[in-house]
């Protein structure tokens, strides 16, 4: 039987390692069977925010909920914050996650990514001493498998072909996962998903984006003929494959997570132009007249797909929160949350937005 008492989240100040960590804590705990501490390891670097786990660190401070700022890439801090703790699991959240800014300045995501797991592994390796009861899970993505045609699903055994910095970056960190279990033996496991939404996104990211510039009236920046495809997955449906995979997976195996859930981007925009339209009460037509086609990113991948069967047979795990109740429910969100977007939005993201976007 795994511990999973002593857990180091890395990145949790970020977007899918807060709703993990209020997934394991929050109102409406999902995972009553968890009763152990966690710890939040993360750099808050322009996407992590501290404050998005306020209520949890009010609620469980100093007893369940530990928050340690630091870098992965810090083997000293690393290995102390193994001893510190008596870490069990890692849950391996903290990246360098968004595409475009892989493009502009690739490196930072070698630095994180790459040099940054190998130093998380290594750390794990010397403070476990080839104990079994022990778990180092990493997220990673669908980006590392490349780019479909009009049919066909990535599968686990689909070969890597990353395209991005942020995807070549992260497939190299997905072999370093690999090759420390079958060298070492380290008990690892390792998820690839799909695209998330949901509150807490940093609005650089599709969704967010587009529903903070419809709220303000600005353009709607879509790339290329905006028929790019993407699976979209609620986030707290990610957080509870992950869990799954801590609890159930197997040791040495990777697993697929994905939403069944493909779009164009110019339709799920058209979706969440209606939405928006809805809740304002306002014509969706103004809204559409909004949407403008930009540049294309370079090397844009045309279309992912997950097939996730293998969790599901294996582990049991669906999704459960349809897509238009998630969006419904992250439109509501942005709208609610005001004062954490402005945060957020200040300081370092502002000036980079200006520099490359002209503050789009
Ligand atoms: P995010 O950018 O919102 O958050 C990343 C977090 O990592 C931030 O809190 C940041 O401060 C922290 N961080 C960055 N560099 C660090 C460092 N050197 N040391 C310590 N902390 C550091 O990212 P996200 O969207 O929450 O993604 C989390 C993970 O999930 C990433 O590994 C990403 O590759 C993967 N993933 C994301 C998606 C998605 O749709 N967002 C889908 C599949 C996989
Ligand atoms: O597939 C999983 C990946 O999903 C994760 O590994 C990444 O961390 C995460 O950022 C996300 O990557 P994408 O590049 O797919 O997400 P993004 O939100 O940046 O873009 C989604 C799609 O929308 C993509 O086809 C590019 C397009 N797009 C994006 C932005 C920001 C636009 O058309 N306009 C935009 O302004």
């Amino acid at each position: 039987m795994r511990k999973l008492t002593n857990i180091l989240v890395t990145g949790g100040a970020g977007f899918i390692g807060v709703n993990f960590i209020r997934f394991l804590f929050g109102e409406d705990c999902k995972t009553p069977e968890f009763d152990g501490r966690i710890i939040n390891l993360d750099a808050l670097t322009y996407a992590g925010n501290a404050a998005s786990l306020k209520e949890i660190d009010e609620k469980f401070g100093g007893t369940r909920y530990f928050f340690e700022r630091g870098n992965i890439c810090d083997k000293v801090f690393v290995d102390d914050i193994f001893k510190k703790y008596d870490i069990d699991t890692v849950v391996h959240f903290a990246a360098e996650s968004h595409v475009d800014r892989s493009i502009l300045g690739p490196e930072a995501f070698i630095k994180t990514n790459v040099l940054g797991t190998f130093t998380l592994l290594d750390c794990a390796r010397n403070a476990w001493h080839g104990a079994h009861d022990v778990l180092f899970h990493h997220i990673s993505t669908d980006e590392v498998y490349g780019s479909l045609g009009e049919t066909g699903q990535f599968t686990e055994v689909t070969p890597y072909d990353p395209h991005s910095p942020y995807s070549a970056s992260k497939a190299a960190s997905d072999h370093l996962v690999m090759s420390y279990h079958h060298t070492y033996g380290l008990p690892v496991t390792l998820s690839n998903c799909s695209n998330n939404y949901g509150p807490y996104q940093f609005p650089e990211k599709l969704i967010p984006l587009m529903i903070l510039n419809m709220l303000e009236g600005k353009p709607l920046p879509v790339y290329g003929d905006g028929k790019n495809i993407r699976d979209w997955l609620y986030v707290e449906d990610h957080c509870d494959a992950v869990w799954t995979i801590m609890r159930d997976g197997v040791a040495g195996e990777k697993y697929n997570i994905g939403g069944d859930n493909e779009w164009e981007n110019i339709k799920l925009l058209n979706a969440l132009i209606g939405i928006v339209a809805k809740k304002r009460g306002c014509d969706a037509e103004k809204i559409k007249a909004l949407i403008t086609f930009v540049k294309d990113r370079p090397g844009h991948d045309r279309r992912y797909a997950i097939d996730c069967s293998k969790i599901k047979k294996k582990l049991g795990w669906k999704q459960s929160v349809k897509f238009e109740e998630g969006l419904d429910q992250t439109v509501d969100w942005y709208i609610s949350n005001a004062g954490w977007v402005n945060s957020i939005r200040s300081g370092e993201y502002q000036r980079w937005m200006e520099r490359n976007y002209g503050g789009r």
